[in-house]
């Protein structure tokens, strides 16, 4: 038997964007991948799947339930639709379906795992947590590692594991918070972002020339706190703050207008700079830059 084969089953619970990318992820890793979605053309959308990663075919079956996906299943990745009203019902059905020592993570962006789970037994609370990915998780290394008020510490540990062993970077949050840490700062992000172009300061488009040029290419090195520490010179973030803190805090923020007549001016302007939606050859050309930055980036303690 080879080292492959006895990698453990992995469920993939929704078919979508994330789902299947789960998926690439979980079988170029070795790891059966049993695939449960109640859309109609989940048979074509499996199919599609193998055609074009014909080195995975073998590992990815399509299941007719949820049960048939998760038995014998170490691990559960479930990338459902983001409501609570989808996510609940799933997890009591996970509760008697999964087997004993399996481990449930949920991709969601913002749901905390305690809300999935509640009136639900401690023994499925137990073993489900959020490992949520950013988008294409078998791209992006951040996995957010979000255990519920009722997550056994074990399945964290496993969950850090298991995600290692797929390459990824696991961060751990302290507690939960609506929208976790990645989406909270690209929301922080995007409402100024709004809100400078509402106000007539740039144009979408010059703002996102603005950020791959600047803070993206930063950012894929240091983080916003190790970027001041390092930009504050001999006497550190603390530095900074002293000498550029109060401009930097002088600076106003408004909250954009969110409403639907405030937003389609903004809407407007995105799809004249890049169409009505985004194409293929656009997120193919982001999924090359972003895997060559990956592949170019020393590890961490270089
Ligand atoms: N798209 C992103 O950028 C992104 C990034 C990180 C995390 N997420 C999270 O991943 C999850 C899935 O998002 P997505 O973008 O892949 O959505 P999506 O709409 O592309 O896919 C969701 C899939 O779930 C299926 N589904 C619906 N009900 C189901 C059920 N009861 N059982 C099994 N499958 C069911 C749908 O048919 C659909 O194929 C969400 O929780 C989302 O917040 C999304």
């Amino acid at each position: 038997m080879s080292s492959e084969s006895v990698r453990p089953v992995v469920a993939v619970i929704g078919a979508g964007t994330i789902g299947l990318s789960w998926a690439r992820l979980f079988a170029s890793h070795g790891h059966p991948v049993r695939i449960f979605d109640p859309r109609p053309d989940l048979d074509r959308v499996v199919q599609d799947f193998a055609a074009e990663h014909r080195d995975l075919a073998a590992l990815i079956t399509r299941a007719e339930s949820v049960v048939d996906a998760v038995r014998g299943a170490g691990f559960v990745q479930e990338s459902t639709p983001e409501t609570l009203e989808v996510k609940r019902p799933l997890m009591a059905e996970l509760a008697t379906a999964v087997p004993p020592d399996a481990v449930v993570l949920s991709s969601s962006s913002t749901l905390p795992a305690s809300r999935m789970v509640e009136g639900l037994p401690d023994q499925m609370a137990a073993r489900l947590l959020i490992g949520h990915p950013f988008n294409p998780p078998h791209l992006m290394p951040l996995v957010e590692v979000v255990p519920g008020e009722r997550t056994a510490p074990e399945s964290v540990d496993r969950a850090l594991t298991f995600y290692r062993s797929l390459g990824r970077e696991p961060v751990v949050l302290h507690r939960e918070a609506t929208g976790f840490v990645g989406n909270r700062l690209q929301n922080a992000v995007l409402r100024e972002a709004v809100h400078l172009v509402q106000s007539g300061v740039v144009s979408p488009a010059d703002l996102d020339t603005l950020v791959t040029n600047s803070l993206g290419l930063r950012w894929a090195a240091v983080g916003p706190f190790e970027g001041m520490h390092l930009g504050g010179g001999p006497s550190g973030f603390r530095g900074f703050m002293e000498h550029i803190g109060p401009s930097f805090a002088a600076i106003d923020l408004h909250e954009p207008d969110l409403s639907a007549e405030g937003m389609e001016p903004v809407f407007q302007q995105v799809e004249e700079a890049y169409g009505p939606h985004g194409s293929a050859a656009s997120a193919e050309r982001r999924d090359r830059i972003q895997a060559d930055i990956l592949e170019r980036r020393p590890p961490r303690s270089n």
